[in-house]
């Protein structure tokens, strides 16, 4: 049996909805973009929706929007995908790495606050995998600072923190529509936030910085005239193809969300005596989305092991599944140790030992909405009978 670590899963509406932009001949930021944003608000909650290139762009545009420049420096943990730490480097700014939680996987504020100085002018917390950063300490954090905060929830669908759907926290929430997400538009991006002086700025930063979009101005009384463009953007517009399918999955938002959720506790149930994998952290005042079922493997009592052997046995559990057929992935990266940071910020491994050893152990299992069940028994029975 072959089971992928993520599978996409497009209905016959997803079929249907793609031919419609196709057959009206408007293929740019269009209607369907419009409809896509104002389903997305509705699932979440947010006042503003604004459809982008992707979470990288979104992340980028929003940090843009809240004046981050040369100069300035913006906390982010250090694990994470390295998309955070880009969309920071991008714009001539510096990332700051903070370690995380090794429960959680998410940014420890207690040591953000340490790494804040005159220069910190944001804080981009990760809601990793689908579980919600602890947000009345970055908000809180954030406040006493003066820091602008730019949520990442790229994997924060269906995720809440005390019954509220990340993204609505800080100025910006920033969600990724990559295909290892539980709505895929292939590539593609969204942007919620409350302010309504940002919703206008981000819709004009995301279309070359003009004054009207296309579509507006195509329909509009006078189509014949060019409009302005106060200020410097960049093309980061969602085609209608993309949001046509991103509208679709919408109508079963509910259903796909369910559906993860039913699945990581079915892994939960069967792993719950697998010692040595531990599966992911819960926690009484939020609910994980399960953009991924991501479990530390630790066969010792506690963390103090010694980390290569640990990774290596890791390793060896991860090849022994991809020899069943069944992928796994590590969580994601510790973005201080790749090349590029840490050339440039001359970073080492154990500067932030958590992430190091959540990129080294970490194990990301199989977990879509169409994983069936014959699949899911299968892995469980693989992850079982493993001997160590
Ligand atoms: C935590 C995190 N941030 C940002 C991104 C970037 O998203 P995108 O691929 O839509 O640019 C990802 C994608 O996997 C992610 O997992």
């Amino acid at each position: 049996m072959i089971v992928p670590v993520s599978r996409t899963d497009f209905t016959e509406k997803e079929f249907e909805a793609i031919k419609k932009p196709l057959e009206s001949g408007w293929v740019v930021q269009g209607p369907y973009v419009k409809e896509f944003e104002d389903k997305w608000s509705a699932f979440t909650g947010a006042v503003n929706s604004i459809a982008v290139t992707s979470c990288t762009t979104a992340i980028q545009v929003s940090l843009h929007a809240l004046g981050i420049k040369h100069g300035d420096e913006v906390i982010v943990p250090a694990f994470t995908w390295v998309a955070t730490a880009n969309a920071v480097e991008c714009l001539g700014a510096k990332p700051v790495f903070c370690d995380i939680d090794i429960d959680t996987f998410n940014i420890d504020t207690a040591k953000a606050e340490r790494l804040i100085n005159a220069k910190t002018k944001a804080i981009v917390p990760v809601h990793l995998f689908g579980l919600p950063s602890d947000m009345d300490a970055v908000m809180a954090l954030a406040n006493s600072h003066n820091l602008k905060v730019v949520e990442d929830a790229a994997c924060g669908f269906g995720s809440y923190y005390k019954g509220i759907h990340v993204g609505n926290f800080g100025d910006m929430g920033c969600f990724s529509f990559h295909p290892r997400k539980a709505i895929t538009t292939g590539e593609g991006g969204m942007i919620t936030t409350a302010s309504g002086s940002m919703n206008s700025l981000l819709r004009s930063l995301r279309d070359h910085g003009s004054s009207v979009s296309d579509f507006q101005r195509h329909h509009g009384p006078k189509p014949y005239l060019l409009p302005d463009f106060p200020r410097l953007g960049y093309n980061f517009r969602m085609t209608d193809i993309q949001a046509a399918i991103g509208s679709a999955q919408m109508d079963r938002a509910s259903s796909i969300s369910d559906a993860r959720k039913k699945i990581a506790a079915k892994y939960d149930e069967e792993l719950k005596n697998t010692g040595w994998l531990k599966t992911p952290c819960k926690q009484y005042n939020s609910e994980h989305g399960y953009q991924s079922y991501v479990c530390m493997f630790n066969t010792e009592d506690n963390l103090s092991f010694d980390i290569d052997s640990m990774n290596l046995k890791r390793n060896n559990f991860m090849e022994y599944l991809q020899y069943n057929g069944i992928s796994t992935r590590p969580g994601t990266h510790a973005v201080h140790i790749l090349d590029y940071y840490a050339k440039k910020y001359d970073l080492k491994s154990d500067d932030f030992m958590n992430a190091s050893i959540a990129y080294l152990c970490s194990v990301a299992l199989p977990l879509y909405p169409n994983l069936t069940d014959d699949e899911f028994g299968y892995v469980v029975e693989k992850i079982k009978s493993y001997k160590l």
